[in-house]
């Protein structure tokens, strides 16, 4: 967690509202497999890293309520019983949704003042989204003890985002965020939303992330429709999800599917078996396994889902090309952000200069490393 953050936070607060704020961090996650799995149903593989986003908040005596997103200098003030969805792509939906989503359980938020920043590049692929609306429900619960445990806090923060960004996710990102361990991943059933620490040292390998620095537009709506496509096919193939399907119940379907569809189902079901693989790979200690299932992983992204994007695949491929790279694939959502590397220590930096100076003559711009730790899920900074 960065210190300076909170810093910010507490002190701009204090200046603009009088009064001392609870302070909230809330850190975004990086993925090591189960890509587009977790509204299938199926297993994720997610760990909360040491960036994230820092709030401060308390309650409001003026009539109504002020956010300020201190990155972009952008305030909103807005009244309690008047939520609605601003524009399409503007920060404050994440603020309204959590509030919205928390009145319609029938709990009562009163007037507050919220000041945040973050340290997540925006659109990293490493869920800056899920951190804010965590940092929010996550204060407010403590503000005007609502008594939410934190499994609600998360369904709150994901039903904002389906109903307020417009973005159909599954649990993986608000969950990791809020349940994140130090030095920990957490192999989590996106069914039944429970999940098996595992603890992440890997002697003379690293976790390593590279920025394309690229977002491309229509991910949104992009997302949407591989969700939908999973749910008509489970519908097909009469189950609930794709975590309940094989590859061979697949192929029981295979003239009522567009290919495509077909391919993006199978997809997930493979997966889901690799997630499941990768955990068992880590209990034996086997990186090369864990490494060839990362690539594989992003394989079936790239040629099977069709959520990667250029840069995401160059990335990859330079990787491949260099033995000391174990594995390497894009995460999150796809079309842009980060490509996650497991990568032997010795050869991290050479190899990520490398690479940045391969990326900067293909694309003609800068990608960015970034080197995390694995870290606490949401918490109040005393
Ligand atoms: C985004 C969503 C998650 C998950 C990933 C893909 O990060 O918010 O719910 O679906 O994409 O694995």
């Amino acid at each position: 967690m960065s210190a300076t953050l909170i810093k910010d936070v507490k002190k701009t607060f204090i200046k603009e509202f009088k009064t001392e704020p609870l302070l909230v961090f809330s850190p975004g996650r990086i993925n090591i497999i189960g890509e587009h799995t977790d509204y299938n149903d199926g297993f994720v593989f997610p760990a909360a890293v040491d960036k994230g986003i820092a709030a401060a908040i308390q309650k409001s005596d003026s009539g109504n309520c002020t956010a300020i997103a201190l990155d972009l200098d952008s305030t909103v003030e807005f009244e309690l019983n008047k939520l609605k969805p601003s524009a399409e792509g503007s920060w404050e939906n994440y603020v309204f949704g959590v509030v919205a989503e928390i009145q319609n359980r029938n709990k009562v938020v009163g007037d507050f003042n919220i000041i945040f920043k973050g340290d997540i590049p925006g659109g990293a692929g490493m869920s800056s989204s899920a951190a804010l609306e965590n940092s929010v429900v996550f204060g407010l619960n403590e503000l005007f003890g609502l008594g939410l445990s934190k499994h609600e806090m998360i369904l709150i923060s994901q039903k904002a985002e389906h109903n307020y960004v417009g973005v159909n996710c599954g649990i993986m990102d608000q969950y990791a965020s809020m349940f994140g361990i130090k030095n920990h991943a957490l192999h989590l059933d996106c069914r039944s939303v429970e999940s098996k620490p595992y603890k992440i040292e890997f002697q003379d390998h690293q976790l390593m992330l590279i920025n394309t620095n690229v977002k491309h537009s229509l991910s949104d709506s992009a997302y949407n429709d591989r969700r939908s496509a999973c749910e008509r096919v489970s519908e097909l193939l009469g189950v609930k999800a794709l975590r309940d399907a094989t590859e061979t119940d697949l192929e029981t379907i295979i003239d009522k599917v567009t290919p495509a569809n077909y391919q993006k189902a199978l997809y997930v079901i493979q997966e889901n078996a690799r997630t499941i693989k990768a955990a068992k790979a880590l209990e034996n200690g086997d990186l090369k396994k864990l490494g060839s299932l990362i690539y594989q992983s992003h394989e079936g992204l790239s040629n099977q889902y069709k959520v990667s994007c250029e840069e995401l695949d160059f990335l990859v491929d330079q990787a491949k090309k260099n033995k000391h790279v174990l594995g390497a694939r894009m995460m999150g959502g796809g079309f842009g952000g980060c490509t996650i590397n497991l990568i032997a220590k010795s050869e991290a930096k050479s190899f990520s200069e490398m690479t940045s100076k391969a990326y900067k003559k293909k694309f003609d711009k800068d990608c960015s490393v970034y080197f995390i730790e694995l870290s606490q899920g949401t918490h109040l900074v005393k």
